[in-house]
C-alpha cells in the first residue's frame, strides 16, 4: 500500500507552507512543497531565457531538469536545481508570478505530475504532506485527507509582507496584495487544474485562528483517519 498521503490546497498566503512543514514534522511524514516546484521550473526558464509561455521551449527544458529537496541545515528543506540551492532565489517576486505563468501551461503540469507523484511515495516514509494548489484535484485525488486553506486577501497579503520585511526583502502592502490578486484570479481561472476546493476537501479558514491551533486542528483529523 502507498504511504499515507495529506493534501493541502490553498490560495497564496493562506498558511499552507508553515502549516505543512509542521504537521509533516509533528507526524514524521515527508513534506512536498509543490510551489516550491513551479518555481524552480520558472527560474530555470528565466536563467536559459525561454518565455513563460513558450510552450515548445519549456517542453524542450522540462526533460534536462533535477529539481531536488534536501533538508536544510536550519530545519526545513531546501530546494536544488541541478544540484544548486535556489531556495532564496525562487521567492522574488517577479519568480512568484513566473511561476503562476508556467503553471498554467499544460506541458509543464504534465512533466511535474509524476515527479510530485514519486517524491510524495518514495520510500521509507509512512506517510507524506504535499501543499500546492491542485494536490486533492488532481495530484493525488484519492488521498488519505485533503484540506482546502484560506484566509481573506488581506490576512494573507499582510502574511506575506512581514515575512518579505522578516528576509530583508523590499516589499509593500499594496504590492504584495496587487501581486496577490494577479496570482489568485490567473490560478483559479485556469483551464487546467484551477485552484478549487476537491469536493470532498475539509475548507480551513485561517484568518483569525494562530498556526499552532491551525497545526493542532489538521494533526487531530490525520490522527483520526490513520
Ligand atoms: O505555493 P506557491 O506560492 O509557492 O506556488 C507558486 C505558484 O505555483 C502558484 O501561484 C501557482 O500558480 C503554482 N502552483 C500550481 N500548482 C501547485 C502548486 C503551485 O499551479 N500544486
Amino acid at each position: 500500500r502507498r504511504p499515507f498521503i495529506v493534501a493541502i490546497d490553498g490560495p497564496a498566503g493562506a498558511g499552507k507552507s508553515t502549516a505543512a512543514r509542521r504537521l509533516a514534522g509533528r507526524l514524521g511524514f515527508a513534506m512536498v512543497d509543490t510551489g516550491a516546484i513551479y518555481r524552480a521550473v520558472a527560474l530555470a526558464a528565466t536563467r536559459a531565457g525561454v518565455a513563460f509561455d513558450d510552450d515548445a521551449r519549456l517542453g524542450d527544458l522540462l526533460p534536462g531538469l533535477a529539481i531536488r529537496f534536501e533538508p536544510a541545515p536550519g530545519g526545513g528543506q531546501c530546494v536544488l536545481l541541478d544540484g544548486e540551492d535556489v531556495s532564496a532565489e525562487i521567492r522574488t517576486a517577479p519568480i512568484s508570478l513566473g511561476a503562476s505563468a508556467v503553471s498554467a501551461r499544460p506541458v509543464v503540469r504534465a512533466a511535474l505530475l509524476g515527479l510530485q507523484q514519486r517524491l510524495a511515495t518514495a520510500a521509507g516514509h509512512r506517510g507524506a504532506v504535499l501543499e500546492g494548489r491542485d494536490i486533492g484535484t488532481v495530484v493525488f485525488p484519492d488521498a488519505d485527507v485533503k484540506f482546502f486553506l484560506t484566509a481573506t486577501p488581506e490576512v494573507r497579503a499582510r502574511r506575506r509582507h512581514d515575512e518579505l520585511v522578516a528576509k530583508g526583502q523590499p516589499s509593500t502592502l499594496a504590492q504584495v496584495l496587487a501581486d496577490q490578486q494577479k496570482r489568485d484570479r490567473d490560478d483559479s481561472e485556469r483551464a487546467v487544474a484551477p485552484l478549487r476546493p476537491a469536493d470532498d476537501a475539509l475548507l480551513v479558514d485561517t484568518s483569525g485562528l494562530p498556526l499552532d491551533g491551525v497545526v493542532e486542528a489538521l494533526a487531530d483529523e490525520v490522527r483520526a483517519r490513520l
